[in-house]
């Protein structure tokens, strides 16, 4: 083996439709409503021996960008779009070790409701079920629950902590050994191993038991994304991962270090916090038949200009339709949305219109182009100068075609490495995660 291991997820933007306009889409434009395509990638996923397919999710149809609905809907952009806990279900039952990831936000359920969603989903996984962890951030959303805003950007994660607190009060509400099945005495349960939980927040209350038994990894794994500073917070207290956009190497290794000490700060072991980022590698031929490729994409970006911005429109609820496209961000913009990503967007002090392609994140530094063999050899040596964790790789527009790439092109290259892994040493997701 030569370099460390690392671990590898794939981000599905949104139970919707992957690429349904471009060459190679194939019938993915009309199966994805099925989860054919989905459950297609989750099996490919696996034969390639990553932890964990994530499923991306919001409930609203954004109208931020022109105060309008009509580019959201028109690129299909973040509407039609299914609810995810129904995919994990299927892609439970066509998978034997792939981890599943579900998001649901903590202004949108009950802590109930939640902690029941998912033990049943880690009992159907056998043990592979996890929560993306995400508390909300457009006031659309909020309208859609019956609120008229969403809360502010802290006191979102202030109710997530004391969300998160309910529910695993509910996953503890049943002792081990509860479940007897004895049937020479006809008792199924021991009802002494099954207690009221009697929660009370200032947010949230649940009196318990939660009305199901917990499933293999009794608290199924935790993934979050926060990277603002209360953010960074919260993740570090609750998560198995920690999910990012990634950048330069200095940005990656210090959000990694500032999350690690967080960890340590809340009493937890660093090295049970993984943190992994975001990267979408484009694979070639040759060298150059991957840069053209690297080059087309970004012209085809560029001539998308509306579906960029609008789509960092609507994380941010601020409308890009009214700002200067040539022009850096005012260095006072703020948000009540995703603020790791705003500061970021305007500290980079680009023209809007790079930060709409992408540009911001894709540095020369960590751009991923080249053949499967030189791509490998750049994520291993991005990972030894970061002290990462892992990748977290997507598609904006996934094909078959391009997870074939992936999965058939550049894992086995990363597993000629030593790298990244050959076979699952484990059956449950969290077992995986920290294999390494
Ligand atoms: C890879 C990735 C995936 C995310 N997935 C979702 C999601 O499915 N739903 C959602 O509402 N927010 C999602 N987010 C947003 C985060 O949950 C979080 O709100 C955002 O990173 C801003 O956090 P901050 O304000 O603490 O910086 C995602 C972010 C990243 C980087």
């Amino acid at each position: 083996m030569t370099g460390k291991q690392f671990h590898l997820g794939w981000f599905v933007d949104g139970f919707r439709a992957p690429a349904w306009n471009r060459n190679w889409a194939g019938t993915s434009s009309t199966d994805w409503m099925s989860g054919r395509f989905y459950v297609d990638l989750a099996r490919d996923l696996e034969r390639g021996k990553f932890d964990f397919i994530m499923l991306e999710d919001s409930n609203y149809v954004p109208d931020v960008y022109g105060d309008s609905m009509d580019v959201y809907l028109k690129y299909g952009q973040r509407a039609p779009k299914h609810d995810p806990a129904v995919l994990a279900a299927l892609i439970s039952q066509q998978t034997a070790r792939l981890g599943v990831v579900t998001t649901v936000a903590t202004t949108e359920v009950s802590p109930f409701r939640l902690a029941r969603l998912m033990q049943t989903l880690d009992h159907v996984s056998g043990g592979r079920a996890a929560w993306n962890v995400v508390t909300g951030s457009n006031d659309r959303a909020a309208q859609n629950f019956g609120f008229d805003a969403q809360p502010p950007h802290d006191e979102r994660y202030d109710l997530a902590d004391e969300f998160i607190s309910a529910v695993r009060a509910l996953w503890d509400s049943w002792e081990e050994g509860a479940l007897i099945m004895d049937a020479e005495t006809g008792r199924y349960v021991d009802a002494s191993k099954v207690h009221a939980v009697e929660f009370r927040g200032a947010h949230f209350s649940t009196r318990g038991p939660l009305n199901t038994i917990p499933g293999p990894q009794r608290h199924p794994v935790l993934l979050q994304a926060g990277v603002s500073s209360r953010g960074q917070e919260f993740s570090a207290r609750h998560s198995d991962a920690v999910i990012a956009t990634g950048g330069s190497i200095p940005r990656m290794r210090a959000l990694r270090e500032s999350i690690r000490a967080h960890a340590a700060a809340a009493g937890r072991n660093p090295d049970d916090v993984k943190v992994m980022f975001l990267a979408e590698p484009v694979l070639g031929e040759t060298e150059a038949d991957a840069a053209e490729r690297a080059k087309r994409g970004q012209a085809e970006r560029e001539s998308l200009l509306d579906f960029g911005l609008s789509s960092l429109a609507s994380v941010t609820s601020i409308d890009f339709a009214a700002y200067d496209p040539d022009e850096p961000l005012p260095l006072d913009l703020t948000t009540n949305g995703h603020q790791g990503q705003l500061n970021d967007m305007v500290q980079s002090r680009r023209p809007l219109r790079e930060l709409a392609v992408g540009a911001w994140a894709g540095d020369p530094d960590t751009a991923l182009v080249g053949t499967p063999a030189t791509v490998a050899e750049k994520m291993e040596a991005i990972m030894a100068e970061v002290g990462g964790d892992g990748f977290l790789l997507t598609s904006l527009t996934p094909t078959r075609r391009y997870v074939t790439e992936i999965v058939d092109g550049l894992v086995p290259e990363l597993q000629r490495r030593g790298v990244s892994r050959s076979v699952y040493a484990h059956e449950t997701l969290r077992a995986n995660l920290r294999d390494f």
